[in-house]
């Protein structure tokens, strides 16, 4: 018998018991019943064989997958039958993590790039095993099923580029060994919860969806080298919390989206980011004097914003910066360093002696309304940390939440500087 001995009595009654259930499913509650589709529950043929118990109750959840999708173009499911779930396209196995005995389990799904149009089961929370969980460039449709719950090993989950909707889906919150999450490319909407940024995630995808609201305030104990919140609809200030992200973020991408706010004056302080675009929002004021110190900085983009004031010359001379996009807001300075930069964009501003700049009069319109930063009421970080960085003592507590309505103001110019 080439199956795996220990466990050959307990996978029979688990077979016995699937193969019995439609009589006793009633009588079973919680978890078990997560083996089955409410009224038509995957039955198991008792002549299949498994090596383990793990692996037959990932052919009840691959099995329950397949049976949910409805168009598989490149016929990657083909496979998808029998009990060698190991060697079905798509599904990789691995020892399991926690337990050395059992050498064959389904420790990840790739089915990227399979166009295939479908939704997820609840079923899938039966893959315990899984680490990885790639399903980019798909025609996946629905929302994560509460099953995910159950996948407490699962370490990245990329849904990008499907059909993904209804709001963020919280159950990505409970998994604790997640590091990575791309839901980009999808139709979520609404607000964002405050705990994905209490997570120790290490990279945070969540450009082009239909996210609105604001960011919230909590961002900066967020401890993701990178984070994509671009073109979504996000309004409101960029969270003053900002900074607190120096000792992790590395790159962040918010361009295109509703942002009307000051930077932060300490952004300086974010010494480890090389990638910052901040393009196509509505953000004002100035450029804070210390992002002169943001030394991995390599690219930086504020492009299509009502940036006014001078550029920090500093910046421009920081050793590692090489495109710098500044085009179309209201700057009426320009250190002359900036044009040595390997690629820099200054058109449509308030600069004199340049070519391509706004008219005399625009200028002169904008920048006679002073910029009120505070105006904004940009609200501090919420003291409700979950896991404070050790030795960091705790912000202080004003209001938890941003205020309910968002200055309405009309973008407030500033009065020009000396050019
Ligand atoms: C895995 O375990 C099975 C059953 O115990 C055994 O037959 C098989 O040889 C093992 N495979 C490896 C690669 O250790
Ligand atoms: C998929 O399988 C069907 C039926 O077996 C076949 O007609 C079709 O050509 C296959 N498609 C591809 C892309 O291989
Ligand atoms: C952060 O930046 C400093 C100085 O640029 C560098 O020495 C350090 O290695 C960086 N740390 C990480 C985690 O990238
Ligand atoms: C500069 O940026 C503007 C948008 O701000 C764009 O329309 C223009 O094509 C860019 N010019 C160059 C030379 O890249």
């Amino acid at each position: 018998m080439r199956i795996y001995q220990p466990t050959i009595l307990l996978f029979t009654a688990v077979v016995i018991l699937l193969y019995i259930s439609p009589v006793t499913t009633a009588t079973y509650s919680g978890s078990r019943q997560l083996l089955y589709v409410r009224d038509d529950p995957i039955t198991i043929p008792p002549y299949l064989i498994f090596e383990n118990v793990r692996l037959e109750r990932a052919y009840v959840a691959l099995q329950a997958w397949k049976r949910n999708m409805i168009s598989d173009p490149w016929n990657l499911t083909l496979n998808w039958f029998g009990p060698r779930v190991c060697d079905y396209n798509g599904v990789v196995c691995s020892e399991a993590l926690d337990d050395p005995s059992i050498n064959k389990t389904v420790s990840g799904v790739d089915l990227n790039h399979g166009d295939i149009a479908g939704h997820l089961p609840e079923e899938l929370g039966l893959l315990t095993d899984i680490a990885l969980f790639h399903v980019n460039s798909n025609r996946f449709c629905g929302t994560l099923p509460l099953g995910f719950s159950q996948l407490s090993l699962l370490f990245e989950l990329d849904l990008s580029n499907n059909r993904f909707a209804g709001k963020f889906p919280e159950v990505v919150i409970g998994l604790p060994k997640l590091k990575y999450l791309d839901l980009r490319y999808n139709e979520f909407e609404g607000g964002l919860p405050d705990s994905l940024f209490e997570k120790d995630l290490d990279a945070l995808f969540l450009n082009s969806n239909r996210f609105t609201s604001k960011i919230p305030v909590n961002m900066g104990n967020s401890p993701v080298s990178v984070l994509v919140l671009a073109s979504n609809r996000f309004d409101g200030c960029i969270p003053t919390s900002f900074s607190k992200m120096a000792k992790t973020l590395n790159e962040i991408i918010l361009m295109d989206n509703g942002l009307q706010s000051c930077l932060p004056n300490d952004m300086g302080l974010l010494k480890n980011v090389t990638v910052l675009d901040i393009s196509y929002n509505s953000l004002v004021g100035e450029l804070p004097e210390s992002m002169g110190q943001m030394e991995s900085l390599e690219v930086l983009n504020v492009e299509r914003n009502m940036f006014s004031g001078v550029i920090p010359e500093e910046l421009c001379l920081l050793k590692n910066l090489r495109e710098f996009r500044y085009g179309s807001n209201y700057f009426t300075g320009e250190p002359p360093t900036c044009r040595y930069l390997e690629t820099f964009n200054n058109t449509m501003n308030c600069l004199k002696d340049v070519k391509q700049q706004r008219s005399n009069m625009e200028c002169k319109v904008f920048l006679s309304k002073p910029v009120d930063c505070d105006s904004y009421k940009c609200s501090p970080v919420a003291s409700t940390c979950l896991c404070p960085a050790p030795g960091s003592t705790p912000p202080p507590r004003i209001s938890p939440f941003s205020p309910p309505s968002a200055p309405s103001l009309p973008p407030a110019p500033q009065s020009s500087p000396s050019a």
